[in-house]
């Protein structure tokens, strides 16, 4: 996996990518360097990030024995939120960080979208590097440029657009990730291929389970990210082209947020995919048989989730609180046809309730 060298930022892969990493933490020698962990990425990928890096070279490995200190926050969406945010600013003040330090996200989106927004908040902008330990965080939240937390019962409301200056993916992490998660991280693999074109849904398509994952197929989907953002870094138009299953999805994740039946950030794509392609197919623009392709592929992988007309309703009320709005009325994209991504879209409830039903069968 060739390191793919941005302007401003890096995405660098397994046990190159330590050895790039390394090299950047030399040359600009932090005095201080936070690395942010949740739970679960404390104990099972923590000591393995540190003894991966302190292989690299003698004076690396002089660094994290002296200049790395650790914080951990509870794993899960609820985490994502100003109360962390505002602990985090409290020990890099109290450990004495400085605008010339660093800190290394390790962990899912979630940290990701955490760290980062800490990061690019702490004395106007402290430098970050992600090292996703998701397979969401691989092929979609640790890289472009997108950090922030949910507020109220909206994700991601606040937050700011601040580039990673590298992130490392080092595909090792994924050994302790369980299928529910990794499945979670596919439904944005999903996305990319039909944003992307017919061969790509074609290789996707043929993943019987998610064990077939294959390192290339992940690269593959990273780089229809990058693709996309190095020519639209900051939402103007083309980026628009990754919200694509988000608009419903983002109101789905959110309207189940601390309930019992709360969904993982994929599984709530994956559904936001199927309701959007259905919407795709009353617009004319996709046919009927791609969409139950989709609607197929997407069940055989994720549970369907049950609505019933209040929740639809309350979905449809929290679209009003999507950024892309006009106003207030919520815009989607939507597709022509594989690959053929139209953006800012009006959509009528009708619409959308016709899409529950066709997703619910
Ligand atoms: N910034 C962006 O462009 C962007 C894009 C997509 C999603 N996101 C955000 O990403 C978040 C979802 O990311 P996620 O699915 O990675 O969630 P997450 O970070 O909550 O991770 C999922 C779970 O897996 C655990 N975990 C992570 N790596 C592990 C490992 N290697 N071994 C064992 N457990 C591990 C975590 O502790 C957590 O419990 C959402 O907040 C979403 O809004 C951001």
């Amino acid at each position: 996996m060739k390191a793919i060298n941005k302007d401003g930022f890096s995405i660098v892969f397994n046990h190159d990518g330590y050895k790039e990493l390394s090299s950047f933490i030399l040359n600009q020698n932090f005095n201080k360097i936070l690395i942010l962990t949740d739970e679960n990425t404390k104990i099972n990928c923590l000591d393995i990030f540190i003894s991966n890096i302190k292989s690299i070279n003698e004076k690396i490995c002089e660094v994290f024995d002296s200049r790395v200190l650790n914080y951990s926050v509870k794993s899960g969406e609820h985490t994502k939120n100003i109360d962390s945010s505002l602990k985090i600013w409290k020990f890099l003040t109290e450990s004495g960080f400085k605008r010339s330090d660093l800190i290394i996200n390790l962990g899912g989106g979630m940290i990701t979208d955490l760290g980062g927004f800490v990061a690019s908040t702490f004395m106007r902008g402290i430098k970050f590097i992600n090292v996703p330990t998701s397979l969401l965080a691989m092929v979609d939240a640790s890289i472009g440029g997108k950090t922030g937390i949910d507020f109220k019962e909206v994700k991601n409301l606040i937050g700011v657009f601040e580039f990673a200056k590298i992130s490392l993916i080092d595909l090792r992490f994924l050994k302790t990730l369980c299928k529910r998660q990794i499945t979670s991280g596919y439904a944005e693999m999903i996305k990319h291929s039909l944003i992307s074109d017919d061969s790509d849904w074609e290789k996707i398509r043929k993943i019987k389970s998610v064990k077939d994952i294959s390192a290339e197929m992940i690269y593959e989907s990273i780089k229809i990210k990058i693709l996309i953002i190095e020519k639209d870094p900051f939402e103007s138009g083309l980026r628009k082209y990754l919200n694509y299953g988000h608009t419903l999805g983002h109101a789905i994740e959110s309207k189940v947020l601390g309930s019992e039946k709360e969904l993982l950030h994929g599984e709530s794509i994956a559904i936001g995919i199927i309701l959007e392609s259905y919407i795709s197919y009353l617009k004319g623009g996709l046919g009927l048989e791609l969409v139950k392709n989709i609607k197929t592929h997407i069940k055989k992988h994720f549970k369907t989730t049950e609505f019933v007309s209040a929740d639809i309703s309350k979905i449809i009320e929290l679209l009003k609180f999507d950024k892309k709005n006009r106003d207030k009325e919520p815009m989607f994209v939507l597709l022509k046809g594989i690959g053929k991504p139209i953006i800012d879209q009006t959509v009528s409830e009708q619409e959308i309730r016709e899409a529950f039903n066709f997703y619910k069968d």
